[in-house]
């Protein structure tokens, strides 16, 4: 066992997790919930029946129904003596059994590959036979990759020079590097709430606390919350995403950049630059530019504007610290391969072809699901962002959870809100990636609107009249 939960933290997590009767089963659904999240970690101890139920001013017969439905669904394992321990969940295809690939996964928000990419494989393809004479494999990235993505940014005014770059296998990994360097047990660090739960993760992981500061929809960032969050916390990172911002698809101005870069500097905080999705503009050629200075690490990938498939990521940061994480990278992974490199490097130079197109592909997907979503649920938020991959979708009860698990039941993955949050809420919230197939969205937002009424208790909103109109438009 590694760690345990104790019946306050749990009921922290859980939220509100009385959305259905019997109480017993909707207790049992919060818990799932946050297995399948990974918000508790498989083979944490969950907290005894009676102290569960004291927390909670439940039954002890009640909490102990939970437990064995639980059980029944192989989430938890009971032994004598040591209690309660959470079991690993597969997030794909997990709840009522589907086969892979029968579930529509809107949990990954992951654009189809860019439609030239197989030719470009191609090409790197044709030179194979020079390729297997090497290595194949490399621990700080080629001269040819790190000096494309070093032009890249000299081109947006931000000088750099190859060695400061350090090319990863994806920007999963340049988060988990990152952070693993610059934090330690006991350090705090700054995250958006909500946020990019696997960031999140990376950053527990190294044993750091994690503090939040919001950002929303409709007001972007609160900067008199994230100055104070910075004087009190003195977080040693402070983890961003300033363009369309995972799950908001916000984008910070001016004035939130400077005074992110101004707060840090006086805390003596590191500003990470979660670039993944700065890419991904919709409406506009290219989102303002954005002063962070620097002294702040970036952080990019391929994943979203290419393939989520080509696992290329990259680090900008001083030369110090690509060193350090040179040093400390090969007990987990000795280089990223080369010919996934060589991809890389190609496509950096057709950038400027490549991004109208995933502008276009990811309008389409943004104009369907908003179409949809507002024809079926007038009562919901539903925002437009100007990019990025998903909406933060405002529903009318805090039911997410609850949502979620009945969606997976009839094969639609989604994430619901509090999986984004740092410090708990956004039961509220619903995270609807606009980057699978339109058949795939269409049938998705038809299995909500039909689960909605019993999840949340409210009436279906749309008449059947209405759904064919949306149909028509869609
Ligand atoms: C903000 C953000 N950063 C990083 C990643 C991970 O990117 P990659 O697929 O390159 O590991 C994602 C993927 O969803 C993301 O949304």
């Amino acid at each position: 066992m590694d760690s345990r939960i104790g019946a306050r933290g749990l009921a922290a997590a859980l939220g509100g997790w009385r959305t259905r009767t019997p109480t017993y089963e909707a207790l049992a659904d919060g818990i799932r919930l946050l297995c399948l999240d990974n918000r508790v970690a498989a083979h944490t101890a969950l907290p005894a029946e009676r102290e569960l139920a004291t927390t909670l001013g439940l039954s002890r017969a009640t909490v102990a129904a939970a437990y064995r439905s639980l059980r029944e669904s192989g989430h938890i394992e009971s032994t004598r003596g040591s209690g309660s321990i959470t079991l690993p969940q597969v997030r794909r295809g997990a709840g009522r059994v589907f086969n892979d690939g029968d579930g529509i996964d809107l949990q990954q928000a992951s654009p189809a590959a860019w439609p030239g990419l197989a030719g470009v494989m191609a090409e790197v393809g044709a030179d194979s036979a020079s390729l297997v004479g090497r290595p194949g494999y490399d621990i700080v990235g080629s001269i040819e990759l790190r000096a494309a993505i070093a032009d890249r940014y000299t081109a947006r005014g931000i000088p750099t020079d190859p060695e400061e770059i350090l090319v990863t296998n994806g920007g999963q990994h340049a988060i988990h590097l990152v952070t693993d360097a610059l934090l330690r047990p006991g350090a705090t660090a700054l995250l958006e709430t909500p946020t990019y739960p696997h960031a999140t993760e990376a950053i527990k992981a190294t044993g750091a606390r994690v503090t939040g500061t919001p950002v929303t929809v409709d007001d972007g960032w609160d900067l008199d919350r994230a100055v104070q969050a910075f004087r009190r916390a003195r977080p040693a990172l402070a983890y961003l995403m300033p363009w369309f911002q995972n799950p908001t698809g916000r984008t910070m101005t001016a004035l939130d950049a400077a005074t992110f870069r101004a707060a840090a500097e006086a805390a003596g905080s590191v500003l990470v630059i979660d670039e993944t999705t700065a890419e991904l503009a919709i409406d506009s050629a290219a989102p303002e530019a954005l002063d962070f200075g620097h002294e702040a690490v970036r952080i990019g990938s391929l994943g979203k504007t290419v393939w989520g498939g080509l696992r290329v990521g990259w680090v900008r940061g001083d030369r110090a610290l690509i060193r350090r994480l040179v040093a400390a990278r090969p007990r987990r992974d000795l280089g990223t391969a080369e010919f996934e490199q060589a991809v890389a490097t190609r496509l950096l130079r057709m950038m400027p072809d490549i991004l109208p197109q995933r502008a276009e592909l990811l309008g389409q997907g943004r104009d369907l699901v908003v179409a949809a979503l507002r024809a079926s649920f007038p009562g919901w938020r539903i925002p437009v962002p100007g990019g990025g991959v998903s909406l933060w979708v405002g529903l009318d009860a805090p039911r997410s959870g609850s949502l979620v698990l009945a969606a997976r039941r009839e094969g639609v993955l989604l994430s619901a809100g509090p999986r984004f949050s740092v410090d708990g809420g956004y039961d509220s919230y619903l995270r609807v990636p606009f980057t699978a197939p339109s058949e795939q969205m269409r049938e998705a937002v038809a299995v909500l609107a039909r689960l909605w009424p019993g999840v949340s208790g409210r009436p279906a909103s749309a008449t059947v009249d209405e759904m064919e109109a949306v149909a028509a438009i869609v």
